[in-house]
């Protein structure tokens, strides 16, 4: 389908679309970013195969979206571009080190969820990916929220979940949070259930980084929890992406949620470069 200056082909669902017609390093129109916009509104991710971008080109896509936020955890930023984080299992030489860089993103969450703030749009490339697994899932969670019914639903609307990064890193088995990481994010609330604000649609915001439902009874809270994960991650809610070396992905973390899935780190290399546009306050 063509769409302005853009070929989107969607997948069956609608949810997730490859976009062709565009050379990301080579920067494009105004009419062409507003294509990606309102493509990204409909799709929620987008791929784009075969991209050439370097760190520099990288920044200058993400930032036609919006401001970029930094990361708490210092330890994945770039040297040079501190709104880049880089995600990798090579050491100096090149060769796998054995250790996946951040656990984290081997669960079910929505990026930066533990903040004021969360992250609007997340922009990851790919210059090496694993050939077997590392694959990305991606949950769609405004039709996940559609799918519930009856008075499931009512009961949701209201609830507020807390997310902290704290204990989101002794879920995933992560390193311990540092002081500093405590004091940079502290646990902050959000709705349960928020409202897309450009298309008006209502979504489920939960992932790893939710511990709980404020005035709930702690073990309540992570048992609902728990069972919405379950109800969103079916595979009829799901979009796989298989990762191509130099593929992009944006994605909408206001409506959706992702992992990555195992692969051998101490054979396959996996290197990911990321950049974060910020978002505002769900509602
Ligand atoms: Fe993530």
């Amino acid at each position: 389908m063509q769409n302005g200056q853009i070929d989107v082909k969607a997948e069956a669902n609608d949810f997730a679309a490859e976009i062709g017609g565009v050379d990301l390093a080579a920067g494009f129109s105004e009419e062409t970013f507003r294509a990606i916009r309102g493509a990204i509104t409909r799709h929620k991710v987008l791929v784009f195969r075969d991209q050439h971008l370097d760190d520099d080109a990288h920044l200058a896509f993400a930032e036609r979206f919006g401001p970029l936020e930094g990361h708490i955890n210092t330890a994945t930023r770039h040297d040079r571009l501190p709104k880049i984080q880089v995600f990798q299992n090579v050491d100096q030489a090149g060769e796998p080190t054995g250790v996946h860089p951040e656990r984290g993103t081997l669960v079910w969450h929505t990026d930066k969820s533990y903040v004021a703030r969360p992250s609007l749009f997340t922009i990851l490339r790919s210059p090496s990916v694993a050939k077997t697994g590392g694959e990305t899932l991606f949950a769609d969670m405004a039709r996940a929220y559609g799918a519930l019914a009856g008075p499931a639903v009512q009961r949701l609307d209201g609830l507020r979940a807390v997310h902290d990064w704290k204990r989101s890193r002794e879920k995933s088995d992560e390193r311990p949070a540092t002081a500093a990481e405590i004091a940079a994010a502290p646990p902050v609330d959000h709705p349960l259930v928020r409202t897309h604000p450009d298309t008006g649609a209502r979504t489920l915001y939960m992932g790893n980084h939710a511990s709980h439902i404020l005035d709930m009874d702690r073990a309540e809270g992570e048992a609902l929890l728990a069972d919405l994960e379950r109800h969103a991650t079916q595979d009829k809610f799901i979009y796989r992406h298989r990762w191509r070396d130099n593929d992009v992905l944006l994605w909408d973390n206001r409506c959706t949620m992702h992992c990555v899935m195992p692969y051998d780190a101490a054979k396959e290399r996996r290197i990911v470069r990321r950049a974060v546009v910020q978002g505002d306050p769900p509602g």
